[in-house]
């Protein structure tokens, strides 16, 4: 009677950083090994696969990283990977390296890969790691409650001075497509707006009118927050100066949204993709995304996930505008 070949499976992190990736990987790793799996750590994302830059995991080689941000096998944006050439160049190193599955930790662009990988044979699956929470196939990604966190933290300091000085504060958070930071950063710090880049904003009727009238009523210190991807950062600071004579400051907050300890939900959420994942390579089952979906942990087809569509929603929007007064 033949043996049953070991599977051995490869796992990488891809574009930018997430906290909770690391928590991920973790989860992939153990449950792999549990499951009698060997597990290569691949380097610097695609970059690392087309090289050959990775290395054999054991239990121990993810001790210590549940509680850290980054990512411990590095991530990296690789245009090879975008062309056809690049990806049977990466078949052919797991073919070398007899890789019978891989998981990607990433956001669409990396999905986008992995669809393209998997075509080829190499089946691959995807988990949503991105801070921006713009994988349209799934309500939450990796990365995005501690970013939200991170940004509350931020604002209520810059709130403290900003009310001392009855100043107005426009705060830039991340989000180069997407207003889902901003959006709910914006409700949890008491914005009185939020500029998104999914939603037509008027300066003079969203924002001036709005702090006119707030004026009226007592208010003396205003939080503008700002997705990166609108670029209208400094038009809409010069805009309050000029309109109501408020002193006012911008912060850029960038990449302190990336860093930091990831949070409790985001360790328990990476921790079942991570599982999720390795139970459907281990049944030989890939060109599939794990995602989160209305509170539960479900898989979708990649090519399926990435035709999917995701907004913000137009509720919590409102409400952001409602209560801001
Ligand atoms: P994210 O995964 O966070 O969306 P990127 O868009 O930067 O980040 O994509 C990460 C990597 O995924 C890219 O550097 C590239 O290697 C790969 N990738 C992105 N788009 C594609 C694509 N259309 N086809 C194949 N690979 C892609
Ligand atoms: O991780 C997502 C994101 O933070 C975007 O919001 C931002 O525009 C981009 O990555 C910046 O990444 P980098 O500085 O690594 O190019």
């Amino acid at each position: 009677m033949s043996e049953k070949k070991q599977k051995t499976i490869g796992v990488l992190t891809s574009g930018g950083d997430a906290p909770g990736m690391n928590a991920a990987i973790r989860a992939v790793v153990r449950t792999a090994i549990a499951k009698d799996m060997r597990v290569l750590g691949i380097r610097h994302g695609y970059h690392g696969l087309l090289n050959g830059d990775m290395f054999e995991m054991n239990l121990r080689s993810v001790c210590d990283i549940l509680q850290r941000g980054g990512t411990m096998l590095f991530t990296a944006r690789c245009p090879e990977f975008r062309e056809d050439a690049g990806v049977e160049k990466a078949k052919q190193v797991c073919l070398n390296v007899g890789l019978d599955g891989l998981v990607v930790i990433g956001g669409d662009g990396s999905f986008r890969g992995a669809r393209d990988l998997s075509l080829k044979g190499i089946p691959c699956i995807g988990i949503p790691g991105t801070i921006d929470n713009d994988v349209a196939s799934s309500d939450y990604t990796i990365g995005f409650d501690t970013a939200i966190n991170t940004v509350v933290q931020m604002v209520d300091r810059i709130r403290d001075t900003s009310q001392s000085h009855d100043r107005c504060s426009v705060v830039e958070v991340m989000g180069r497509h997407a207003g889902y930071i901003a959006l709910h950063a914006g409700i949890a710090c008491g914005a009185v707006a939020v500029v998104v880049p999914e939603i037509p904003f008027d300066i003079q009727k969203d924002l001036i009118e709005k702090m006119q009238r707030t004026l009226k009523t007592g208010k003396h210190h205003f939080i503008v927050i700002v997705a990166e991807g609108v670029n209208r950062t400094d038009e809409i600071c010069q805009a309050v100066m000029d309109c109501t004579g408020i002193a006012t400051r911008a912060t850029v907050l960038g990449h302190v949204q990336r860093g930091g300890s990831p949070t409790a939900r985001e360790r328990v959420v990476a921790s079942q993709m991570g599982h999720y994942a390795v139970e459907l390579l281990e049944k030989g089952i890939g060109n599939r995304v794990v995602v989160y979906k209305k509170d539960e942990i479900v898989d979708y087809d990649i090519l399926e996930a990435l035709n999917m569509q995701k907004t913000i929603d137009p509720n919590l929007y409102q409400i952001a505008n409602d209560i801001s007064l």
